[in-house]
């Protein structure tokens, strides 16, 4: 008797560009266990040899040097496919066949949210559920009452333990390290509320553009894509209360408590942006606009957005969060900056000093650097004088350059494996995520504040630095 992962939408773009890759990187590791068959499922009829050879391809492309006909080989030894449609019931026999001799089955739902009530009641019909567990991706439905309808959809076939929402920023190196970070070492955490920090900037900026996802995108926009998930779960981790341990409930009760801390934003003309890309330069290349892309020239779908949210606790009373996300923009970076305040009297006379300033990046590069002030090496005439200076932990350099950057879904595939849903979001918290959400979206369109047109390859509108100027502050970039 054995394991078996079996992942519905297995010919689509997840599938083959992340999920297949990163369960091979596991097994060349020697990370899977003994015996785990991975069975793909989709509707169309393509024979397994077919799709072994799609797999193949995909795996090579995203292996590049790292692919090895050793580990191919035993892979390869581990897949199969099934056909399997939704709409026609009877077509999930070939998978019940597949599954006779699975002791455990772990089903990822990689397909469209519209089919997870149909996969997930024809699965307890047949009675593969018991002892099962079951991965969704997001989106995690368009909005609260969406987003419940599949959690009920998916509680009707699983319990709440079993089932794994993925936020594949959660599987990220630098995501995990900000636990490390906060909680491993004993001086941040007496100085990480309001009286020793002012503002918290949390900015997660791409320089793609729609990349042929219209059909999606549009549907969603940035608020939705990127805020109600990655952004808030960044923002979740930089802001919880030390948790009592690193079990998953202990985690996620932290976590939730701070999306229901969050202020529902009044003011939606001062406290956010709703920004479209238009047509400029990115990445060197002329590019074209959203409206144009999408061939939809009254396209109101944001690519940008950024807020200036407020946490209603004491911890962080009067701080500010300033969170923006947004496609096509100057650069690829997401970072999270932690500005700390002054010091409350200086003894250096003309020096102004700058406030520390601890900087943790995820992308690009993985790095944390917390800028110190420092006195410049001379001979001092007329007082001493300081400079800024970067203290700066490249994580590559302190654990080698040439170490693989793994995919998150690696991280996360091996959790639900072992079965540990720490790093999964909880019904509750997803919830909580919307209710926050679909106040600014419904406050959106009741306001018609439509989006700003910014160029192609800048920061967003001019609108999002008023946002943090309004305060006094501005974006470090
Ligand atoms: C996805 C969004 O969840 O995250 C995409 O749907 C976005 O729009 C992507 O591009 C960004 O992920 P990463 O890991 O490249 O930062």
């Amino acid at each position: 008797m054995s394991q078996a992962i079996v992942i519905f939408g297995a010919t689509g773009d997840l599938s083959l560009r992340m999920l297949y890759p990163s369960l091979y990187f596991l097994d060349a590791d020697g990370l899977l266990p003994e015996g785990l068959r991975i069975v793909g499922a989709a509707r169309s009829a393509v024979s397994a040899g077919d799709f072994v050879a799609r797999v193949r391809e995909a795996v090579c492309e995203r292996a590049g040097e790292h692919c090895s006909d050793e580990a191919w080989a035993r892979f390869e030894k581990r897949l199969g496919y099934v056909t399997a449609d939704a709409s026609r019931p009877e077509s999930f026999q070939a998978l019940e066949n597949e599954l006779a001799g699975s002791s455990q089955t772990i089903f990822y739902l990689s397909t469209s949210p519209d089919l997870y009530a149909a996969i997930c009641g024809e699965l307890k019909a047949r009675g593969l559920t018991g002892g099962a567990r079951v991965v969704v991706e997001k989106p995690l439905g368009r909005d609260l009452a969406s987003c419940r309808r599949i959690n009920d959809a998916l509680a009707s076939a699983f319990e709440e333990a079993a089932i794994f929402r993925i936020d594949h920023y959660l599987g990220k190196e630098t995501v995990q390290n900000l636990l490390a970070l906060r909680f491993a070492n004993a001086f941040f955490e007496p100085l990480w509320n309001h009286v020793s920090i002012e503002q918290v900037q949390i900015t997660v900026a791409e320089t793609v553009g729609l990349e042929g996802r219209h059909s999606y995108y549009d549907h969603y926009g940035a608020l939705r894509d990127m805020v109600q998930n990655h952004v808030l779960q960044l923002l979740c981790l930089v802001a919880m209360e030390p948790p009592a341990s690193l079990d998953a409930d202990s985690v996620r009760n932290e976590k939730v408590k701070v999306l229901r801390s969050l202020r529902p934003i009044a003011d939606l003309k001062s406290q956010t942006v709703r920004g479209q890309y238009a047509r400029g330069v990115a990445e060197g290349h002329a590019v074209p606009g959203y409206a144009e892309e999408a061939e939809d020239a009254s396209s109101e779908t944001e690519t940008f957005v950024a807020l200036a949210a407020h946490i209603d606790n004491w911890r962080w009373a009067g701080v500010p969060f300033y969170l923006r996300t947004g496609k096509r923009m100057a650069v690829r970076r997401t970072e999270i900056v932690i500005q700390f305040r002054e010091v409350p009297h200086s003894i250096f006379g003309g020096s102004d000093l700058a406030a520390n300033r601890l900087t943790i990046r995820l992308q690009p590069e993985e790095d944390i650097s917390l800028l110190l002030m420092n006195k410049t090496p001379s001979l001092e005439q007329g007082g001493m004088q300081l400079k800024p200076v970067a203290l700066s932990l490249s994580l590559a350099d302190a654990f080698g350059r040439k170490a693989r950057r793994r995919i998150a879904y690696e991280r996360l595939l091996l959790a639900v494996l072992n079965n540990d849903p720490t790093l999964f979001v909880r019904r509750d918290e997803a919830e909580a995520a919307w209710l926050f959400v679909d106040a600014i979206e419904d406050g959106w369109s009741r306001q018609g504040l439509s989006p700003l047109p910014y160029p192609a390859g800048s920061w967003g509108p001019s609108a999002g630095f008023a946002l943090t100027e309004r305060n006094g502050h501005s974006w470090y970039e």
